[in-house]
């Protein structure tokens, strides 16, 4: 007999039909809406071409200034991210990476240009990372078509001008006649004025399960900064005096207020980039880095409170309760990439005689923590529940110990019995970018070995700066 085309047919709608019965435990992305997915940009292509930051800045120096010093100026070249991007490459493929790039230089994903790791032979614009022309180009978003329904991954409509060549910049205010000198026209842009603008790039999923691995927007969305319409710019946008009146007024500042600094807390890129600009010769951004390195210094010097509480058993001191306050950070202490960066406690107490009672926290001759200090972060793992610090492999978390804005977190540590009173409790909250050994892991991997070197001008990599954020000494006696 022979077969009916019906039955090929039935058989070939049954295979298309079962991935959707046996539903996948992930959500997948819609690639014709998403063509650069794993990222989520989107890219209105015209004739209009995307400006390199140099030709913006010759209209507009003093923003120019204070970007070029910032981390969105060196977010593709940042040597941590292009070791674990060459990782990334290496384990996943470029198919994933471009997760990526979308978020460290989206102007050069959208044009094809990056093909992985490496700073060779890419054009200034590129290497420019999050320059102007990428925030500036920013039309819209697609926050809610997203598969998490979330800002995520990028989500951000690029469009630098219209068909035929005319440049189109989005920026906060409404544009007077003359707005762009004839080099490009003005749009005014209520999204340049709030969060929604960072969140697509401040929001970073899995990019299979669509887990939340890094949500500074999540955070702040549910924070008493977003009640009171405190958005990222008002604490990044702005030098540290306006940005704690912002945390503690809860009052937006003025339009004059606002700088193209983003700064945040990466001390040790902010001081990489100023070696690299003194191996240069170039003093201007030496200076420019040193003073964003003092900015980040004082932001994270600004964003904690500690106090101390004594807690007593039968008239005696039995423990000491610790309280971390997170006081002006608009998301959770700290943010991003929490199972990187590293935030604890370090806490001495002594009694009367001067003996030791408890002493936690303090780092080893190569920077490495105790075991049982406390340290407020995240830790990822992998589809098999393996801990993992890696973005394309973390999809779920076995710790979340972050401290919420205007929230925070109590440790308590317990005391002998045997002590002299008064005890003297010294805590110190203490922050680095990373534990020592995972960013020597990090750098390591760079794909040019030369490259620190060449650029940075350094062979063994820096012991990474360690900062008290805060500290507090307190004497306790009997109550
Ligand atoms: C949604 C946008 C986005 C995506 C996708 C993304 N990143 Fe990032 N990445 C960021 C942001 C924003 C930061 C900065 C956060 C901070 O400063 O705490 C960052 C920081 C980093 C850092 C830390 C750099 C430092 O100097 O401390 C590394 C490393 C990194 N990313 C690697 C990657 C790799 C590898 C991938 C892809 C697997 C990736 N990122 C995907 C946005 C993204
Ligand atoms: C990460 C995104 C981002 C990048 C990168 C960026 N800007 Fe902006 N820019 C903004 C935002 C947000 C505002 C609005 C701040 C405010 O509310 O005044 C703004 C405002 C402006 C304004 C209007 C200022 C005013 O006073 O009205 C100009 C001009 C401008 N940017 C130029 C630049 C130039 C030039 C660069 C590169 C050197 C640059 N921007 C890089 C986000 C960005
Ligand atoms: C030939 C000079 C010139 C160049 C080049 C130039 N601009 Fe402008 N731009 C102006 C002038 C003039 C204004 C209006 C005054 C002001 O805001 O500084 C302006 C305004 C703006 C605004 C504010 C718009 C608003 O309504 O809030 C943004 C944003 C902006 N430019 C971004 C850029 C970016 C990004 C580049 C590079 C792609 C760029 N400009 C290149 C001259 C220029
Ligand atoms: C196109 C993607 C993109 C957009 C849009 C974006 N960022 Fe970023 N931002 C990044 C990346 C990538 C990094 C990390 C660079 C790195 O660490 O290598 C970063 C880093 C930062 C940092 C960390 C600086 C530090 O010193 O640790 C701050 C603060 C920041 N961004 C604020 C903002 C604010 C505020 C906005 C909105 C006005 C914004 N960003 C919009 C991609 C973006
Ligand atoms: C009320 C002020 C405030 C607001 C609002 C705010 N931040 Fe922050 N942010 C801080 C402070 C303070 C720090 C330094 C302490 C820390 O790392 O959390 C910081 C740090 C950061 C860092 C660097 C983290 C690291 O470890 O490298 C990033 C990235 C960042 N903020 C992004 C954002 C984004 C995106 C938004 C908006 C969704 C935002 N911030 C809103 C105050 C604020």
């Amino acid at each position: 007999m022979k077969p009916s085309p019906i039955v090929p047919l039935i058989v070939a709608t049954l295979l298309f039909l079962s991935p959707a019965i046996a539903a996948p435990p992930y959500m997948q992305t819609d690639t014709a809406f998403y063509p650069y997915a794993p990222s989520l940009l989107k890219w209105e292509k015209t004739e209009a071409e995307f400006t390199e930051p140099e030709t913006c800045g010759e209209c507009h120096p003093e923003k120019y200034e204070q970007w070029q010093g910032s981390m969105h100026a060196i977010a593709f070249k940042d040597p941590l991210y292009q070791g674990e991007l060459n990782l990334a490459a290496t384990k996943a493929g470029h198919g994933i990476t471009r997760q990526c790039e979308g978020c460290h230089t989206p102007a050069a994903v959208v044009k094809g240009e990056i093909k992985g790791a490496g700073l060779k032979d890419l054009s200034p614009l590129a290497l420019a990372g999050v320059s102007c022309d990428v925030c500036h180009s920013v039309k819209g978003h697609t926050h809610w078509e997203t598969p998490s329904h979330q800002p995520e991954n990028g989500s951000l409509v690029l469009s630098p001008g219209t068909n035929d060549g005319e440049l189109t910049k989005y920026g906060p205010a409404a544009p007077d006649e003359d707005c762009g000198d004839g080099f490009h026209t003005c749009v005014e842009s209520p999204l340049h004025t709030s969060s929604e603008l960072c969140a697509s790039c401040h929001q970073v999923f899995n990019h299979r399960t669509h887990t939340p691995l890094e949500v500074s927007y999540q955070e702040w969305r549910d924070s008493p900064y977003s009640a009171n319409n405190i958005h990222c710019q008002d604490c990044h946008m702005v030098d540290t005096k306006t940005f704690k009146r912002s945390a503690d007024e809860l009052v937006r500042p003025e339009r004059s207020e606002y700088r193209h600094y983003f700064n945040g807390a990466n001390l040790f890129l902010y001081d990489m980039t100023a070696r690299a600009a003194e191996k240069n010769g170039d003093k201007d951004l030496a200076a420019n880095a040193r003073e964003k390195y003092a900015m980040a210094l004082a932001r994270l010097k600004a964003a904690a409170e500690l106090a101390v509480f004594p807690v007593y058993r039968n008239g005696r001191l039995a423990e000491i309760r610790i309280r971390v306050k997170n006081i002006r950070a608009g998301h959770n202490l700290p943010t991003s990439l929490t199972n990187i960066r590293q935030m604890w406690l370090e806490v001495t107490a002594t009694d009367a005689d001067g003996k030791v009672l408890m002493a936690t926290g303090s780092p080893g001759p190569k920077g490495a923590l105790p075991k049982g200090t406390r340290i407020f972060n995240t830790q990822g793992q992998d589809a098999n529940l393996n801990f993992s610090i890696y973005p394309w492999e973390i999809e779920t978390f076995s710790k979340n110990d972050t401290i919420p804005p205007k929230g925070f977190r109590d440790v308590i540590y317990g005391l002998s019995m045997e002590k002299k009173i008064p005890v003297t409790v010294h805590a110190r909250l203490r922050f680095r970018q990373a534990d020592q050994e995972i960013a020597e892991k990090l750098l390591r991997l760079v794909p040019d070995p030369g490259h620190l070197e060449k650029i940075y001008g350094i062979k063994e990599i820096p012991l990474l700066p360690v900062v008290d954020m805060t500290e507090t000494t307190v004497v306790i006696n009997t109550p």
